[in-house]
């Protein structure tokens, strides 16, 4: 029965991926090379170190671990730069009124994400009191697809996996799901997220009875939800 669920930060809350976009390309032509959309799909649900890693790569280039501890911290001063102005407008279409059926429904609802700084931008879009739990890149050791994110919200929010529902957007997102042997659904393209139990282009318009008819899995709504 399902109890939980629980929810991705970028690209499932918010699209910071814009944010992240400006300032990979800010470090790539300090470094002197180009960096595209394309390559910054790359980085999409993977952490910050690994995220510069993938960078260099495409650059060529090679550092020391204090040089990329460096490069790093520069370049999220500039992500944070941007970050700091969100406001709740930025909140992705649907998301907010989703998250608040699901409290008036009784379904517990944890954040599971890679991201150190989604405590600040949780607090910009005004969304940090919906949340039960919270699980963010601050508290894990190890990053999607291993299932440690989830498992961690799961125990915060006192439910077993199995009744538990992720929402991500990113591949490595949805295998962590599986490996934590929870549901999942996918937010964006059937074609890349095809193998979650269920894909959806977003929240506008979505609801929890969707969700429970498409979903084909029982869920347990107990009396008295929060409104
Ligand atoms: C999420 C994003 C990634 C980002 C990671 C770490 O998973 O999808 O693009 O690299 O969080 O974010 P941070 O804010 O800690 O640099
Ligand atoms: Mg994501």
């Amino acid at each position: 029965m399902i109890e939980a669920c629980l929810f991705d930060l970028d690209g499932v809350v918010v699209d910071t991926a814009k944010y992240h976009f400006i300032a990979w390309k800010a470090l790539a032509e300090e470094l002197g090379f180009e960096f595209t959309h394309a390559d910054n799909e790359r980085l999409k649900g993977v952490s910050r170190m690994s995220s510069l890693e993938i960078l260099l790569e495409i650059g060529g280039l090679k550092f020391s671990e204090q040089e990329k501890l460096a490069m790093a911290e520069k370049k999220n001063a500039l992500y944070v730069s941007y970050i700091e102005k969100m406001t709740p407008e930025e909140t992705l279409p649907g998301v907010k009124e989703f998250l608040q059926e699901l409290r008036s429904k009784g379904i517990r609802i944890a954040l599971g994400s890679a991201s150190k700084n989604s405590p600040m931008i949780l607090d910009r879009i005004q969304l940090t009191e919906m949340f039960d739990a919270i699980v963010d890149g601050n508290s894990i050791s190890e990053a999607k697809p291993n299932p440690e994110v989830f498992l961690k919200g799961a125990e915060k929010l006192g439910v077993s996996p199995e009744n538990c529902v992720v929402f991500e957007d990113a591949i490595a997102g949805i295998e962590a799901a599986q490996n934590a042997n929870m549901y999942s659904v996918g937010i964006g393209d059937p074609v890349l997220l095809g193998f979650a139990d269920l894909v959806i282009p977003g929240f506008d318009g979505f609801s929890v009875e969707k969700l429970v008819k498409e979903l084909k899995a029982p869920f347990l709504f107990p009396p008295g939800g929060k409104a």
